[in-house]
């Protein structure tokens, strides 16, 4: 079952919202460069910001995890 809970409050976006964000656009250079992809389209750490971290993290463990695409 795909993993998918609210990480963002302030705008709604769920983890599930970020990793589709992600696979739109899969050639980002960097995590930082994906966080602002990601941002831009789901709009995620725009309201309170305190949910930035926790972004972050979920990009990176998405970016470091083998694509199940590809498998
Ligand atoms: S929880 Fe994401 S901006 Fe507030």
């Amino acid at each position: 079952m795909k993993e998918n809970y609210m990480v963002c409050n302030c705008m709604q976006v769920s983890y599930g919202d970020i990793e589709d964000a992600l696979h739109t656009h899969e050639t980002f250079p960097s995590v930082l460069e994906a966080f602002k992809g990601v941002q831009l389209a789901t709009k995620c750490s725009t309201g309170c910001g305190g949910c930035h971290q926790k972004v972050l993290d979920i990009i990176s463990e998405l970016m470091m995890a083998p694509s199940a695409d590809n498998a």
